[in-house]
């Protein structure tokens, strides 16, 4: 008889859920031979940020909340790892699973890796090649040392390839993210979203800010509003709001000019969405402007023209074969990509291999045949 794997899932903040979530259904559809628990690090905590996409998403409550909540880099990092080592000495996992690139991602790698712990990375290998983002750092880290990288198409793989990680340790096996999108798109279009709002399908944009890059800094925020205040004279633009950039915006005394109407009366401000009307809006939307990763991918499997306000990506497949475009925050730029929008000049897409909605599925079965199915 085979023995049981013992896998900790780890989740820290909002776009980490809805890659989790089919790995853990996908987990527990196999009782008799994955015993999984779910450790939440709490670096997202609002609910709006984390607990609105449990519910959503159907994930069950985390068995385990380390609360560490926001910080500086390294305080938020070392306080991941201190806990997390506590959750390690009492669980003994065989396997921890990661997600994504945030900071808890690459906290709780080191952790299980400094205890011999085996780690899976899903979405491995992609690269922005901007060691200025601190996702960069966290995906570099957790790639050198996980045992298993599961990449969402082959451009990861070659990434990896040409950093020196031996084949045996990559599998192309898709897109967990749209594995999600696909479980809840029909449920999404039921929502009556578009009627409360007064908005009819192709007649909005939507756009998400929250990269330091863009949003730290007050002119290249003010900037970005403005751009956006112009494309909304136009068409109208919903905005939920990241908490860091609402923040910033109070912080430099921008909230009262494009926040809260005034000039930009075309951005229409909300607080952030949960799973399901997020996908609703965008589903419809004429584009999205996005500095966000895992949108440019979304917006790519949908059909919607999106439009990156970041100079990088380190999701080149979106505008290789997608509806993705890059614009970084130069406000020409922002608009006549908006403009090519709106004239209708959209640009020839496909869905990547892979991306089919059986992901998890793939990863699952790779974990068992690796601990001796
Ligand atoms: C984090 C990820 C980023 C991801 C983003 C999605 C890192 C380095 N960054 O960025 O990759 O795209 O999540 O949202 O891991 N805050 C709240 N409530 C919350 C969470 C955050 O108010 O629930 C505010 C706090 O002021 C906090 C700030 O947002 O200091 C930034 O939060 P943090 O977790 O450090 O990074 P994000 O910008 O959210």
């Amino acid at each position: 008889m085979n023995s049981t794997l013992k896998i900790i899932n780890v989740v820290g903040a909002r776009p980490n859920f809805m890659k989790i979530a089919p790995l853990v259904e996908a987990m527990k559809s196999r009782p008799e031979r994955i015993r999984q628990l779910l450790v939440h690090t709490g670096q997202h905590y609002d609910r709006a940020m984390s607990r609105a996409f449990f519910e959503d998403l159907g994930i069950p409550a985390p068995d385990i909340n380390l609360g560490v909540g926001s910080g500086t880099h390294a305080e938020q990092t070392g306080k991941v790892m201190m806990a997390f080592e506590q959750v390690l000495f009492t669980e003994r996992p065989d396997l921890v699973v990661v997600v994504g690139d945030v900071n808890s991602t690459m906290a709780c790698t080191i952790t299980a890796k400094k205890l011999a712990i085996a780690v899976a990375h899903v979405e491995a290998g992609l690269r922005s090649r901007d060691m200025t983002m601190p996702e960069e750092i966290n995906r570099m880290c957790t790639d050198v040392l996980a045992d298993f990288l599961f990449t969402t198409d082959t451009m990861a793989n070659d990434n990896l390839l040409a950093e020196g990680v031996g084949r045996d340790r990559i599998f192309f096996v898709g897109n967990v993210m749209i594995d999600t999108l696909m479980r809840h798109k029909q449920m999404a279009a039921g929502l009556s979203l578009l009627d409360d709002l007064g908005l009819s399908p192709g007649q909005y944009a939507v756009l998400t800010l929250h990269r330091p890059v863009n949003v730290d800094d007050p002119a290249v925020l003010g900037r970005i509003f403005d751009a956006l205040s112009e494309i909304s004279i136009d068409i109208p633009i919903v905005f939920p709001i990241h908490p860091r950039t609402r923040k910033m915006a109070q912080k430099f005394g921008l909230d009262r000019r494009y926040i809260e109407g005034g000039k930009a009366e075309g951005l229409w401000v909300t607080d952030p969405l949960g799973y399901l009307q997020f996908l609703r809006l965008v589903m419809d939307a004429k584009m999205v402007l996005t500095d966000s990763g895992g949108i440019q991918e979304e917006t790519t499997v949908l059909g919607v023209p999106c439009i990156t306000l970041r100079e990088n990506t380190e999701r080149p497949i979106t505008c290789k074969v997608g509806t993705n475009v890059m614009v970084g925050s130069d406000p020409e730029k922002i608009l006549a990509a908006a403009a090519d929008v709106i004239a209708g000049k959209a640009k020839p897409h496909r869905v990547p291999d892979k991306w089919d909605g059986h992901a998890a599925e793939r990863i699952v079965e790779i974990l068992l045949k690796a601990h001796g199915a």
